[in-house]
């Protein structure tokens, strides 16, 4: 990525957000914001420049030009192409008064046509298509006159599209039909649509959808229940999100309700499991609305997507895209789902205006979604899971980058995949969490609540977010937290000493437990293990020396089953522990485990242990080659890098 900038938000105020808004959805009529933008081109020169405008540097779009607020799309689902092929309107309105180009992203697109509509008719215009950058994409810039507010782009996508994923029967579990999926965040969506792809844009939107008739296709839209299978799908998003958000998802899909609201779509075989595991959604809505005020999207359903979704889950707006590896028979594994509904709130209601405010997504979601899980489950689940986060988010920061422990990173001249890591989800879960512990609970939500109503439907830099965060409650309750405090927790890299440090009683019992038969004062069978519970396996593994015997490897594996295990995150915890101390019986377990799953979270620390040693190596290689053709392009890419 060439950019020789680098932009510094200052005093934000609102988002370029959306004009078509519910009546639920303060206005504000702030539209324009300041950023003061430093010229680096060389160390020395600390020149800054203060202009009326937002930047950001994952984008190309000229939103400080053009406030893109709608698009309405129209496609052909085309599986023997990989191609999605028609065109996109751009609606857009002008900031400036000079404006003869709409500048816009995409990243390996063809581009056939553009028009633009002047006069009540489409006229052609002209565009240009720039070199591709290998972490932007291309910019597309399309001439237009003073009259038009509105573009049309013919296009068509190519088969590697970064955001889509195209299953051959095969690779689906009911081998009979195709499937496709989008992952737009973070910035995808310019490989599936050309658009002003930042988060700082947020549109509204309606798409028509031509498939195979047999199939279902479902967006980050309204989506009606009792849709008829016609391969003609028509949607309409009039809530305004930001371009990662758009998604699609088209296959052999059937629907069942679990609630007047809340939905699972699935393909066939997996709809019963899924409904069967997922049945607290509804619940989860209403805890969530009784904490932060009303779900405002209307209706909450879940796509179950094969096992090569590349994500957990992804909070696509009214659908969340889920994994079905966390289908694991005992609702051990639903935090994702409170998690991706919390989104709702954190992150699609208030979004990050860059990539380098993604932890005001993802932490405000983390500590939302434990929340969740605390009212839901209880306090000491809640406590175990917050307690998992925390000990892997301290083992993650001794091998990252220390840049890339700073909450709000900086990530100028870097893709933002390159720098995700539990830090913005965990550090941040746990600065909010530090936040509630000294103002208390209760005047801790009142606070989010008013900031989730106060900046509803708009992006948020850190900047504004500390703003906020001084006059609405630090300067409200003087003497508690200083601003010294807020400081290093955003802006200081590593883990701050002031960070909570959750315990679980149980997990203490374990660890005395697992002393005990470490010093062969008890065996196997003596370990108070029958009524552990996934998280408390979890933590068993997890603390297991890295040194065990190959005897004590296979005790454990007789007495627990462990390489058998069908929870897929127990799975994964002990596959790396029987890497790390060469238990060579797991091997076939392992091979089948990443042929069979594509989430990067569990294969990627694989892959990177098994490269530690020239007979793992061989062994990853192997199995990669079998297994990349069913990955996903993000996973690929990623694992490419890795297993070389
Ligand atoms: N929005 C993220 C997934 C994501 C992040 C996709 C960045 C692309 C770029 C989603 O909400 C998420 O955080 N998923 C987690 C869930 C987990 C924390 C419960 C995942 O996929 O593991
Ligand atoms: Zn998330």
């Amino acid at each position: 990525m060439k950019t020789s900038y680098k932009y510094l938000m200052l005093a934000a105020a609102v988002g370029l957000a959306g004009c078509q808004q519910e009546s639920d959805q303060p206005q504000s009529d702030e539209q324009t914001v300041v950023v003061e933008k430093k010229v680096e081109t060389k160390k020395d020169n600390k020149e800054t420049v203060k202009q009326v405008k937002r930047v950001d540097e994952h984008s190309y779009g000229n939103i400080d030009e053009v406030n893109l607020h709608h698009f309405d799309l129209e496609l052909t689902v085309n599986f023997e192409a990989k191609a999605l092929e028609g065109f996109v309107d751009l609606s857009f309105k002008r900031l400036t008064d000079d404006v003869s180009e709409l500048v816009l992203d995409t990243r390996d697109i063809t581009v056939e046509k553009a028009q633009q509509w002047v006069d009540g008719q489409w006229q052609d215009t002209s565009f240009e298509l720039a070199e591709k950058d290998a972490d932007l994409g291309s910019k597309l810039t399309v001439a237009v006159n003073d009259s038009t507010n509105k573009v049309r782009v013919y296009y068509k996508t190519q088969p590697q599209a970064s955001g889509l994923q195209w299953l051959t029967p095969e690779q689906t579990a009911g081998k009979k039909h195709p499937f496709v999926y989008s992952q737009a965040q973070a910035i995808h969506a310019r490989s599936f649509i050309p658009i002003q792809d930042s988060p700082a844009v947020r549109v509204t939107y309606t798409a028509n959808l031509k498939t195979p008739k047999e199939l279902l296709a479902l967006m980050s839209a309204f989506n009606e229940p009792d849709t008829e299978l016609d391969g003609d799908y028509h949607f309409e998003m009039p809530q305004a999100i930001p371009p990662y958000l758009i998604a699609l998802g088209v296959g052999n899909l059937e629907f069942k309700a679990m609630s007047d609201r809340t939905g699972v779509y699935a393909e066939p075989s997996l709809l019963e499991p899924a409904i069967a595991e997922f049945d607290d959604t509804e619940r989860m809505v209403q805890v969530t609305e009784e904490m932060y005020g009303p779900y405002r999207w209307g209706r909450y359903d879940l796509l179950i997507l094969p096992p090569s979704f590349p994500y957990g889950g992804m909070e696509n707006p009214r659908l969340s895209f889920i994994t079905p590896t966390v289908i694991a028979g005992d609702k051990s594994l639903v935090n994702l789902i409170a998690h991706e509904l919390a989104h709702s709130w954190s992150g699609n209601l208030v979004t990050n205006a860059t990539w380098e405010d993604f932890w005001l997504n993802e932490g405000f979601t983390s500590y939302v979604e434990n929340r969740i899980m605390e009212e839901l489950f209880g306090e000491e689940r809640a406590t175990m899971e917050r307690a998992l986060s925390v000990q892997g988010l301290r083992d993650e920061v001794k091998a990252l980058p220390k840049e890339f422990t700073i909450l709000n990173v900086d990530l100028d001249g870097r893709d933002p995949d390159d720098a995700f890591s539990g830090v913005p989800y965990t550090k941040g879960q746990m600065f909010l969490t530090y936040l509630e512990k000294k103002f208390g609970r209760e005047v801790f939500d009142a606070f989010l609540v008013e900031y989730f109503n106060a900046h509803a439907f708009q992006s948020l830099t850190t900047e504004e977010f500390k703003k906020y965060l001084k006059k609405n409650l630090l300067d409200k309750y003087p003497d508690v937290v200083s601003p010294d405090e807020i400081e290093i927790w955003i802006h200081e890299a590593m883990l701050p000493p002031t960070m909570p440090n959750p315990t679980s009683d149980a997990f203490t019992t374990i660890d005395a437990e697992t002393k005990a038969w470490l010093a062969a004062e008890k065996s196997l069978a003596d370990l108070d293990s029958g009524e552990w519970t996934v998280h408390e396996w979890l933590h068993f593994i997890n603390n297991l020396p890295e040194d065990l015997s190959q005897k004590q490897m296979t005790q454990l594996d007789k007495a627990f089953e462990l390489t058998d295990s069908s929870n897929n995150e127990i799975a994964h915890a002990w596959l790396l522990l029987a890497l790390k101390t060469n238990y060579d019986a797991v091997m076939p377990r392992l091979e089948t485990y990443l042929v069979s799953i594509g989430r990067r979270k569990l294969i990627v620390p694989l892959y990177k242990q098994l490269m530690e040693t020239e007979d793992g190596a061989v062994f990853a290689k192997r199995v990669y080659k079998m297994a990349r053709p069913g990955y996903h392009p993000l996973a690929q890419g990623t694992l490419d890098e890795i297993v070389k």
